[in-house]
């Protein structure tokens, strides 16, 4: 796919808008989808996937391919990156919030089935408290249900172990930058 298509034009956009929340001005590569993907657990029957910081849907596609999209809740804060994930995934289920304290909006019966969280928040520009929100939502949900999060990032350092999570392995993927998948459970 061209770097300078209609979809990375908006992701650009939106960065320009608000750098620190979007953490990168290019969505994530499928280089690095295909490696997330290949690192992912496979969710039971009913298990759900929840994917928070879905932007244009860069990592959503490769999950998507490999699990019926209605088994997605994707969150992602930017509207106009919504409106393309709505466009692109009708089937799954698509909150445009922000995962800040998302069990207080996804109801229980849905995050009873999650069994893995996908993350590509950018934990190291969306400030402590925002950080702290999230995760501390994520331990919630895993530690009921012994999931997993896969975080994706352009760092080794994250903040999960912080909050009593157990690193599982972390996946470094070559190019520029260097990408990391980094995979957490809680205890
Ligand atoms: C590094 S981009 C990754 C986007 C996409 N997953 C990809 O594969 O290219 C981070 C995304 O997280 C979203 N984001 C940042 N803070 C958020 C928050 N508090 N709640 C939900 N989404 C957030 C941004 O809007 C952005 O789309």
């Amino acid at each position: 796919m061209a770097i300078f298509n209609k979809e990375n034009i908006k992701f650009a956009k939106s960065w320009i808008k608000n750098p620190k929340r979007m953490g990168t001005f290019l969505p994530l590569s499928s280089k690095v989808g295909k490696k997330m993907i290949h690192s992912m657990p496979k969710v039971s029957d009913n298990g759900l996937i929840l994917e928070i910081g879905s932007g244009s849907g860069a990592l959503t596609e490769f999950i998507s391919s490999s699990n019926n999209a209605d088994k997605i809740i994707c969150v992602e804060i930017d509207e106009e990156l919504c409106k393309i994930l709505q466009k692109k995934f009708p089937k799954a289920i698509i909150h445009n919030k922000s995962a800040s304290k998302f069990n207080e909006y996804i109801p229980n019966d849905i995050l009873n089935n999650v069994e893995v969280i996908i993350s590509s928040i950018p934990f190291m520009s969306v400030g402590k408290t925002i950080t702290k929100e999230i995760i501390t939502s994520c331990v919630d949900v895993l530690k009921s249900n012994n999931g997993v999060i896969i975080h994706v990032a352009y760092t080794p350092f994250v903040p999960f172990a912080s909050y009593g999570m157990k690193k599982v392995f972390c996946k470094s993927v070559w190019g520029i930058p260097m990408t990391y998948i980094h995979c957490y459970k809680a205890i």
